[in-house]
């Protein structure tokens, strides 16, 4: 399928979503052989997108693509620190049991007016030079860049009030992370031991906050790689290497009802953004 192709079902639009986001972080295709079985293949628990909150590209414009894909709206989250909101997406009349589970989608949107002025122009610069040709259905989540690149200067502005708007505006519209269900995994029934297996094989894990966010009280433990890295070009020709995207493990608890517990963990969530920090 040619990647500006409407896709013509869920299962394809994640197809096409994996395929170009194994190209900036192969650490993720890597990791899903070292624990995929012939016999058991991985259950993807969600994927994670980054925008700004101005149409034509924030989550209620966007979001009726996923409607297209069978997806329905389930919880709204705040993220007061990092200036963000969220809403997740789950796929309608999926049961979510292990044998038959949907990816969830986590869209946020970064709360543009909370920058300073000098950080909220060259936002509206990017947004004055994006591409319409992109807003074109659910191939808009794997549309990559949406504008032309910013200068080093423009980029390091943004990064230094907010490293999610400093990755958006190189990075574009792709999975910012996708999500082993670690319920799913045979050889692994606890998180610590699969996080300490990744870094035994020599992958960096996010510790911020500890390399476990959430617990079982909560109903989710999550933890993840830090993000891989790719030489970026700059508008003006600077070259820097950047944090691309990351691989994020959840292991789910049964809520009261017996079922997966399907909602994120403000608190979690929080800390796993900062997995496209530098280290
Ligand atoms: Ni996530």
């Amino acid at each position: 399928m040619e990647s500006n192709m409407t896709p013509s079902s869920s299962e394809d639009f994640f197809s096409a979503l994996w395929r170009q986001y194994i190209a900036l972080s192969p650490q993720a295709a890597r990791i899903q052989s070292l624990l995929a079985k012939p016999d058991t293949p991985l259950v993807n628990d969600h994927v994670a997108f980054r925008t700004f909150n101005r149409a034509p590209i924030n989550i209620a414009s966007i979001q009726p693509w996923l409607a297209q894909l069978g997806y329905v709206p389930l919880d709204s989250y705040v993220f007061e620190d990092k200036k963000l909101l969220a809403k997740s997406f789950v796929k309608e009349g999926a049961a979510q049991n292990l044998e038959h589970y949907a990816p969830l989608i986590f869209l946020s949107e970064l709360e543009v007016e909370k920058l300073s002025l000098p950080a909220q122009a060259i936002i509206e610069k990017l947004l004055t030079q994006l591409d319409k040709s992109k807003l074109n259905g659910p191939a808009f989540f794997y549309s990559g860049q949406l504008w032309p690149a910013p200068s080093v200067t423009e980029y390091k502005a943004l990064l230094a009030e907010s490293e999610y708007a400093a990755w958006l505006s190189v990075m574009g519209m792709r999975a910012n992370h996708f999500t082993v269900l670690v319920n799913a995994l045979d050889s692994f029934t606890s998180l610590s031991e699969l996080l300490s297996f990744l870094e035994q094989q020599g992958y960096s894990i996010n510790d911020a906050g500890g390399k476990i966010k959430g617990s079982p009280a909560v109903l989710l433990e999550q933890g993840s790689t830090m993000a891989d890295r790719q030489a970026y070009t700059f508008s003006d020709g600077h070259e820097e290497d950047l944090p691309t995207c990351f691989y994020e493990f959840a292991l789910r608890y049964p809520t009261a009802e017996g079922k997966l517990y399907q909602g994120f963990v403000p608190a979690s969530a929080d800390k796993i953004f900062e997995s496209t920090h530098k280290h």
